[in-house]
């Protein structure tokens, strides 16, 4: 990530010089044409991913991402979560979808995923490798559950250079995140040691927020967190602390993406079988 380390200070004649502000901006205002965070199942296609195939969702919440695959590629889908109050929407959720009788969701962790040795042609873990503690075993227990030469696809936040140290503290607590996950060199080195080799890469970065706040799919952030600070006793009369911290953090999160001090990485792992 650049920092942007410009030899010198701008001037203040240069700030205000001839230069075409409007212009400026119109360029800007242009959109990149950005891909859309559903871009992960074009990776999942391009693993060949089938009817025969068994994927596991590994912090799957709710199973949402679970039903995608299920209706886009026939899979049979295995979505395991520890959250108790996740299994219990899911299992709602499922029980009304075309596609919900090829989902299962199951209670459990990464740590001691509850599926038998190599019953899984795919892992799936999208954005939930930040909470893990120790990521040697959950790794390894991805690496057992998946078939020999079965391939992972790791969707994961990462710190920047840009991420300063009482900023990442004060984030990594808010949003029930491990420090060490946040490194890009800690992740690597940990799949290696699991028996996975890094077979792609997607430095997605920016990208998928940049479509969300173009598509106007996802909240303004930074407005959200505006009214955090403006209202904060009121919301948590209302919405309680947990609440509070939890859609602070989320739009902290987002913003901090948005703005290069973290950034959104996917990886496929392959086992070495
Ligand atoms: C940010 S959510 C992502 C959910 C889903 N994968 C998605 O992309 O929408 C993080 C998820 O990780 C789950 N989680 C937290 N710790 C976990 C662990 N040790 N093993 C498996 N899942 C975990 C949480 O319950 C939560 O559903």
């Amino acid at each position: 990530m650049t920092a942007y380390n410009w030899s010198r200070p701008v001037t203040v004649e240069e700030m205000y010089g001839d230069w075409d502000w409007e212009a400026a901006v119109e360029l800007v205002g242009a959109s990149l044409n950005p891909r859309q965070s559903t871009a992960i199942f074009d990776t999942v296609e391009s693993l060949g991913i089938g009817s025969d195939d068994v994927v596991l969702d590994i912090g799957g919440r709710d199973g949402s991402h679970g039903l995608v695959m299920a209706e886009r590629f026939g899979c049979r889908v295995i979505s395991v979560d520890p959250s108790p109050a996740n299994i219990e929407q899911g299992l709602r959720a499922v029980a009304d979808h075309e596609y919900g009788h090829m989902v299962e969701l199951v209670l459990g962790g990464i740590e001691d995923i509850p599926i038998g040795d190599g019953e899984c042609a795919l892992v799936f873990s999208r954005d939930m490798m930040s909470h893990v503690a120790d990521i040697d075993t959950g790794l390894a227990e991805c690496h057992r559950v998946l078939e020999p030469g079965g391939a992972m696809i790791v969707h994961q936040v990462f710190a920047t250079d840009l991420m300063e140290p009482r900023e990442a503290e004060y984030l990594w607590a808010e949003a029930a995140s491990v420090a060490e996950r946040m490194s890009v060199a800690n992740f690597e080195s940990a799949t290696a040691r699991a028996g996975f080799a890094i077979e792609g890469l997607d430095l997605v970065g920016s990208e998928w927020y940049e479509a969300n706040q173009e598509s106007g799919t996802s909240p303004n952030y930074a407005l959200q967190i505006s009214r955090l600070r403006r209202n904060k006793d009121e919301y948590i009369e209302q919405i309680g602390e947990v609440a509070f911290r939890g859609v602070y953090a989320n739009a902290l999160w987002a913003v901090y993406i948005l703005i290069g001090k973290l950034e959104t990485r996917l990886y496929v792992l392959r086992s070495h079988g």
